[in-house]
């Protein structure tokens, strides 16, 4: 779908919770997601020196490479207000795009560490934060059209990274393709929308724990980002 027919399909609702400055960012208010907003208020109520809005992107605008995670965590992105920042997920992801050259290597889980991407930017799946770290059905589907609008305003972008399932399913939704012509599997690539788009295990606590994922496997899956951003410049 290309970026004209992607707006011309939204519902008035969803136009109306993206910022007029930067379609890929909901309102600090975004009122699509029910559940979502009642979480918000309450965290707003109870820790009001928070971020508590929906989760900005982070990284470079002319990025090659974009990351897909799920949802910020309750007391790292949508503490601090930047993705991963500040989350236990955050810091296997940051020390791992410090190893490739994907950024200043300043990372110190909050937002004034001076940290800044190159060639890349992350964002998640659903930007506001879900109870349980679960977002559901209704509510990746309400934020997807902000995940397209971010995927289509990056005109260098060449690979996307999914962490985890329910990133990379909605990639796949983004732009039509049929979950079955595209399985996600950790360390697999697909041709999506005229992307590469990779798949890894999201790098959760859960998962690191548990060693479902370990920092060899997820390097493996940059170094194979690295070397096709590098073999196609
Ligand atoms: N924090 C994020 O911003 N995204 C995730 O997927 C996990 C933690």
């Amino acid at each position: 779908m290309t970026e004209a027919s992607c707006w011309q399909a939204l519902p008035a609702l969803i136009l109306s919770a993206m910022t007029e400055q930067n379609p890929a960012l909901p309102d600090k208010d975004c009122p699509l997601c029910p559940r979502l907003v009642s979480y918000r208020q309450t965290n707003q109520a109870a820790q009001p020196d928070w971020f508590n809005a929906p989760v900005p992107c982070f990284g470079d605008p002319q990025a090659e490479f974009l990351i897909v995670g799920l949802a910020p965590g309750v007391t790292g992105a949508n503490r601090t207000g930047r993705p991963f920042t500040g989350d236990w997920a955050g810091d296997l992801l940051y020390d791992t795009l410090a190893q490739f050259g994907f950024s200043s290597d300043t990372y110190d889980k909050h937002i004034d560490d001076g940290l800044s991407l190159n060639n890349c930017m992350i964002t998640n799946a659903v930007r506001c934060v879900p109870p349980q770290n679960k977002p559901i059905g209704a509510e990746i589907t309400a934020c997807r059209p902000f995940l397209l609008n971010r995927i289509e305003s990056l005109k260098n972008l060449k690979a996307i990274l999914s962490l985890g399932r329910i990133s990379h399913e909605s990639v796949l939704r983004s732009f039509g393709v049929k979950l079955k012509d595209a399985a996600f599997a950790h360390g697999a690539k697909h041709d999506v929308g005229g992307y590469k788009l990779y798949d890894s295990y999201h790098c959760s606590r859960y998962n690191t724990n548990t060693r479902r994922l370990t920092p060899e496997m997820f390097a493996d899956v940059f170094a194979t980002i690295k070397a096709d951003l590098a073999a196609s410049a």
